[in-house]
């Protein structure tokens, strides 16, 4: 890292105060964990909502309450491309509209009733939606299908972390916490190169260079570097464009991940790396990627998953004791975070009926 004057750190208020602005395009699955005729519950700050496939292929998103007696929508049946309620049978279209009770006289209007419906996209092999659509709507979900297929292999790491959005995001944005990973770090130095940031994003570059230890000859190996040489260096790029991440180690390397912030301590993140196949290594690596994806990224991820509930723990006990942030990245990644919120905060109004999992912990979605 760069040097920096002496610091006693700086005293924020409770990260896990702090929401997200729901104007943007956020995860609700995986495209093919939502088949025809299947229906979803997705949790997004405190609030419950329904995703469904309906018969045609098509994708819906309704506030996931009966406007009858307010029983959730996601346990009933998809009916064409309507869903139906599991308790009396209220029938909502696409647009949340009522389209039909079936007890109701067939002569008789049908009262004119709806719940809310909300924007959503099929991109990167995820269903995306927007939870408080505004006008206009934002720019489409990230695209990832130069990745898909073809030269790169790709691992998904899905996972619910039980921590905060901001504690997670931060942690994908700062590679000084590969201590937490040692037995694993593929490089034997960090440099911070250059670090760019606006009211959308933060760009940091940083530069690694890797030696002959067992993890940094295997990275060598997957990013088919000159084994001869002593060390090799390469870039390690990180991107927050809000409120998601990813990052490019190399040419050789990407990850992307899709957070879904579902209350104040708790996290859905939709994480895929890919890994270019160089000629020659493929057939090797088809034979060892369960074991890679075992021994080394569902235990980092172990790692990052007991971490987040330590930082969690720091941040709820000792909320107003300063923090010494000495990456710069991260401590833009986190000035982001919290300035996107105020802005949200500013022009929305308070949120706390909107969106109560910015306060409440996990368990109370409505
Ligand atoms: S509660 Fe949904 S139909 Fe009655
Ligand atoms: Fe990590």
């Amino acid at each position: 890292m760069p040097p920096r004057e002496r610091t006693t750190g700086e005293r924020l208020s409770n990260l896990c105060d702090i929401g997200v602005d729901p104007r943007c395009w956020y995860p609700a699955c995986r495209s093919d964990e939502l088949g025809p005729g299947q229906a979803r519950e997705v949790r997004f700050l405190g609030r419950s909502f329904v995703v469904f496939r309906d018969g045609q292929g098509a994708v819906h998103c309704l506030d996931n309450a009966c406007a009858h007696r307010r029983v959730a929508l996601h346990e009933g049946e998809v009916r064409d491309c309507r869903i139906v309620c599991p308790y009396h049978g209220w029938e909502y279209g696409p647009d949340g509209a009522l389209a039909r009770i079936p007890y109701w006289e067939e002569e008789a209007p049908l009262p004119r009733l709806r719940v809310r419906s909300f924007p959503v996209a099929e991109r990167s092999g995820l269903v995306w939606f927007v939870p408080e659509p505004a006008d206009p709507l934002p720019p489409q979900p990230p695209d990832t299908s130069r990745w898909d297929g073809g030269e790169w292999f790709s691992f998904r790491q899905d996972r619910v972390f039980p921590n905060h959005y901001g504690v997670g995001l931060v942690n994908g944005m700062d590679y000084t916490h590969f201590h937490l990973h040692r037995k694993y770090q593929p490089w034997s130095r960090l440099r911070l190169r250059d670090l760019e940031t606006d009211e959308q994003r933060v760009f940091g570059s940083y530069e690694v260079t890797s030696g002959h230890s067992r993890a940094e000859r295997t990275l060598r190996m997957l990013l088919g570097s000159d084994r001869s040489a002593s060390t090799v260096t390469y870039p390690l790029e990180v991107y927050y464009d809000y409120p998601h991440h990813h990052a490019r180690l190399g040419d050789g390397m990407v990850v992307w991940a899709f957070f879904r912030p579902e209350g104040r301590d708790r996290v859905a993140v939709y994480i895929t790396l890919y890994i270019k196949a160089r000629r020659g290594t493929r057939r090797l690596r088809q034979f060892a990627e369960p074991f890679f994806r075992r021994l080394v990224l569902a235990r980092i991820q172990e790692q990052d998953a007991w971490i987040g509930v330590r930082e969690q723990i720091a941040w709820e006990t000792r909320p107003d004791e300063p923090r010494c942030e000495l990456n710069p990245v991260a401590a833009a990644a986190e000035r982001l975070l919290r300035s996107r919120w105020q802005a949200y905060v500013e022009e929305a109004g308070p949120p706390d009926d909107r969106w109560p999992g910015v306060r409440l912990a996990h368990g109370a979605a409505r």
